[in-house]
């Protein structure tokens, strides 16, 4: 594990998320920084899902996610939505299931609803394209979180090599 390589990575900018998937049996969110906007025709964002998550699975089997924006203040969701899916972690939530059916977190900032577009391999990960179908700014004062300063709530430090030639 190297900090120093960690430290780089963090200078790579993004925000943090929660992700809404829902299959035939039950809907679930999960937390990701790993999202970006990659077209303007169509609207499309990717996000980088491990398909080790039980979201990849239900993502694929519902054909849709949501992309739901969290605010500077809202860790306590980060970290939520960061627990493995052994959890019900929309129960008690307030939370709306989208036009197709993926939930949307009412807390969020932002929300975007996303039909699945592509995917492919990109290392350990699958990044998922999706073409936005709606969105909404339900706050659109908030200061969006940003995944740097989580600090390392989600154990990534431990991912990265001591030295870029000691990758598989
Ligand atoms: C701040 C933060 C950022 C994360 N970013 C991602 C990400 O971009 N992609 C990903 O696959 N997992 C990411 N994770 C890990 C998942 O949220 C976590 O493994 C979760 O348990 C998966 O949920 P599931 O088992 O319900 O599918 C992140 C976790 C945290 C706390």
């Amino acid at each position: 594990m190297s900090l120093e390589i960690a430290e780089l990575f963090r200078r790579l900018t993004h925000g943090v998320y929660v992700i809404g998937v829902a299959g035939p049996e039950k809907p679930n969110a999960f937390t990701a920084a790993w999202v970006m906007q990659v077209s303007f025709k169509p609207l499309m964002v990717a996000i980088s899902i491990n398909p080790g998550h039980s979201s990849y699975r239900l993502l694929k089997e519902s054909g849709c996610f949501s992309v739901n924006v969290l605010a500077h203040d809202q860790f306590d969701l980060a970290l939520h939505y960061g627990q493995p899916s052994s959890v019900d972690k929309l129960a008690g939530r307030a939370w709306h299931p989208s036009e197709h059916g993926v939930p949307m977190i009412d807390s969020a900032i932002a929300q975007f609803e996303c039909t699945f577009e592509d995917e492919c391999t990109a290392g350990d990960h699958r990044v998922v394209v999706g073409r936005v179908v709606s969105g909404k700014l339900l706050r659109p004062d908030a200061v969006p979180m940003i995944y740097r300063d989580t600090g390392d709530v989600d154990g990534a430090a431990m991912f990265f090599p001591d030295r870029f030639d000691q990758q598989p």
